[in-house]
């Protein structure tokens, strides 16, 4: 559920702080975040993709905007694909968590900053890459952001996001959802879960904030034409994940269910492979075909003129 249309701006980035530091310490849990050799495979795909294909590409500096616990930049920065590498977060708590894990795999070149997105503290042409994941939703006022994006890169520097629901895709996860929901009980059954005690978690303040952290759901064509606007050149927007988005979703329904514990290994182990064949199957066959709004996720990337 996104935000009330109604919302102020200033109310949206408050609920994006809170909800987010209270998430932050079980974030990398939740979400199967992996700083591993699958972590840095998915990112690095993930990357290819937003620069329309292009491979093994590098960026001696790097602002992250909305890093959360690091998923998508410290698994770059393991790979070499960045040098150094500046995290920034609305999200104090999930900044502290990132640079636990940025000491923890010996990344010496990572500075973490609190700061919103629509109002950046560094100076004019500070970096070479602008990239993101799964942050540009929460964002109030993209044309803004996209301004002090453009302003914070060196000439010739590129903006990369990716991760950013699409419009379709996000009314498409609410049917795994629902079925998710409706097989629970048989699922719990089936593999020997605990039903889960959900009333504490219900009462969480996370829990409370979770409908009012998302702004926008997005179409290609918007992300085209704000990249546009911003005065952007090398404009490309793509899609990704579909068949493993309906089951990612509904994977997480059914176990959410469970107290996390009573989960069995080897259904964990399933899950989690299935969801990375359904990746491949949709890198492999239907990225290349469909087109970007069918898909669940958006990419974007594109360039400051030189
Ligand atoms: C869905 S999480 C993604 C985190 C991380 N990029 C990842 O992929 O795991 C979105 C992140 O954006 C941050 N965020 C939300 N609104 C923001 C804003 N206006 N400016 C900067 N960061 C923001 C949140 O605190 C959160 O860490």
């Amino acid at each position: 559920m996104p935000a009330s249309p109604t919302a102020t701006p200033e109310h949206i980035k408050d609920v994006n702080t809170r909800y987010h530091d209270a998430a932050a310490h079980e974030y990398d849990a939740k979400w199967g975040i992996d700083f591993g050799e699958i972590g840095q495979d998915q990112v690095r795909a993930k990357l290819v993709k937003a620069l329309g294909g292009r491979d093994g590409e590098t960026f001696a500096e790097a602002l992250e905007i909305g890093s959360g616990t690091g998923y998508f930049s410290l698994n770059l920065v393991q790979q070499g694909l960045i040098g150094k590498l500046t995290a920034t977060d609305i999200s104090p708590g999930m900044l502290e968590q990132l640079a636990g894990t940025a000491a923890a795999l010996g990344l010496d070149d990572v500075t973490t900053v609190a700061t919103e997105a629509e109002a950046l503290p560094f100076a004019d042409e500070s970096f070479d890459l602008v990239l993101g994941h799964a942050v540009l939703h929460h964002i109030p006022d993209l044309d803004r952001a996209f301004a002090e994006f453009k302003r914070v890169l060196r000439p010739g520097g590129m903006i990369a996001f990716a991760g950013e629901p699409s419009r379709y895709g996000d009314r498409l996860a609410a049917l795994p959802k629902r079925a998710g929901t409706l097989v629970a009980p048989v699922w719990r059954r089936a593999v020997g879960a605990r039903g889960r005690a959900i009333a504490e978690a219900d009462q969480s303040e996370g829990h409370a904030l979770e409908g009012e952290v998302d702004v926008h759901a997005f179409a290609p064509a918007d992300l085209r034409r704000l990249l546009e606007r911003a005065g952007f050149e090398d404009r490309h927007v793509g899609g990704e994940e579909l068949l493993a988005n309906a089951w990612g979703w509904g994977l997480r329904t059914v176990e959410s269910s469970a107290e996390p514990d009573t989960v069995p290994y080897r259904w964990r182990r399933f899950a989690f492979r299935s969801y990375i064949a359904l990746q491949t199957v949709d890198a492999k066959v239907l990225e290349p075909h469909l087109p970007a709004e069918l898909f669940y996720n958006l990419l974007v990337s594109a360039r400051k003129p030189a």
